[in-house]
């Protein structure tokens, strides 16, 4: 029985039993397809293939099995083999795509995001009405002639109030109280935060030579505060100087200055007596409201006058030649009529709700 122990016959033995049985092939494939099935991601789908395909695989071992058969068996044993072992790789195949098509959905799935929300975007800010206003104003002025200054807010006692006519101890000083800075500038002139456009009349005319048409916007101050005073606000002055000049002029030209501001060509207009110390005569400039809230209302919209033979002194013409007008109005107040605002105050308080509606 010596024949039994040689290991060539063993491995043949051991082939043939092996290799005879067509079950063991077919067992190799379902035992792959479960194994795959089972496998729940690619790392152990990949261990799953060693185990048959890897190079000591069920599959492998047998291939290497076959040369030690006779080539009529080898033949036949190894086409079954590779249908076999062509089958797995089948199956590797549509699992390794099944699972990474798998990771793929889980992916989208927990990246998703929801392109139907609206997007944050960039808001877009736009100009303050009262800028609106400030800049609607210039562009009228403009069109019929006006140059366009600016002067400083921090001003000078002087220009404020003493060279418009109101010296030191002037009574008309209180209504317009301001803040006083602890400093005075270069000529020993007491400072402030300008209460008005006006002293823009002097600095102004002080530049330059008749005939005079400016308009002059900025920010003025007084101590004010309800819900139509601020202590900050805006202002545009208006002048006009040359000979010849005279109140008509004024009337023709504002009441065509607020026809145009309010796109209203049957506006009615009002000037109203009053006092200013730098204007005679002067007046307050009043509108009328045919509709809406205000309708019957006559609402003042700006003061105004002849400016005074002082004035235009100071201004270096001699009032016997030069006469002219000068009027003074608020953007806010322009900009609550235009729009209907109720309150001031609105517009220094920064509420986007607010402001949005005039973008
Ligand atoms: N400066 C005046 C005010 O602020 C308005 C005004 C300007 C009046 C020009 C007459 C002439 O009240």
């Amino acid at each position: 029985m010596g024949f039994l122990l040689n290991p060539i016959f063993i491995v043949a033995l051991a082939a043939t039993l092996y290799l005879e049985k067509p079950m063991d092939l077919e067992q190799i494939v379902a035992d792959a397809r479960h194994a795959f099935a089972q496998a729940a991601d690619a790392v152990s789908l990949e261990n799953e293939k060693a185990r048959f395909l890897g190079k000591a695989g069920q599959l492998t071992e047998l291939l290497k099995a076959l040369g030690r058969l006779d080539a009529e068996t080898r033949k036949r044993e190894g086409v079954q083999i590779n249908l076999a072992k062509q089958q797995v790789e089948e199956m590797l195949r549509a699992r390794r795509e099944q699972l990474a098509d798998k990771l793929m959905q889980q992916r989208l799935a927990a990246e998703a995001m929801d392109v139907t929300l609206p997007g944050r975007g960039a808001s877009k800010g736009s100009l303050h009405p009262v800028m609106q206003t400030w800049e609607r104003v210039e562009q009228i002025f403009r069109s019929i002639g006006f140059d366009l200054a600016e002067g400083p807010e921090i001003e000078t006692d002087w220009y404020n109030f003493t060279a418009l006519n109101s010296p030191l101890n002037h009574p008309a000083r209180s209504m317009q109280d301001t803040f006083y800075i602890d400093a005075r500038d270069e000529k020993d002139q007491l400072l402030l935060l300008r209460t008005h456009t006006s002293p823009m009349q002097v600095r102004y005319a002080r530049m330059n030579q008749p005939p005079i048409r400016v308009i002059a916007a900025g920010r003025t101050y007084r101590v004010d505060s309800d819900a139509t005073h601020s202590p900050m606000f805006n202002q545009v002055e208006g002048l006009w100087i040359d000979e010849n000049i005279s109140f008509a002029d004024l009337k023709g030209v504002y009441t065509e200055f607020l026809r145009r501001f309010f796109e209203r060509d049957d506006l009615q207009v009002r000037f109203r007596p009053s006092y200013f110390p730098f204007t005679e005569p002067s007046a307050e400039i009043d509108m009328l409201f045919e509709q809406g809230k205000n309708a019957g209302k006559w609402l003042e919209i700006s003061g105004a006058g002849q400016v005074h033979p002082n004035v235009i002194r100071n201004m270096g013409f001699a009032p016997e030649r030069y006469t002219g007008f000068a009027f003074g109005s608020g953007l806010e107040r322009l900009t609550m009529l235009r729009y209907g605002v109720q309150d001031l105050r609105h517009f220094f308080e920064g509420d986007v709700r607010f402001l949005q509606q005039f973008a």
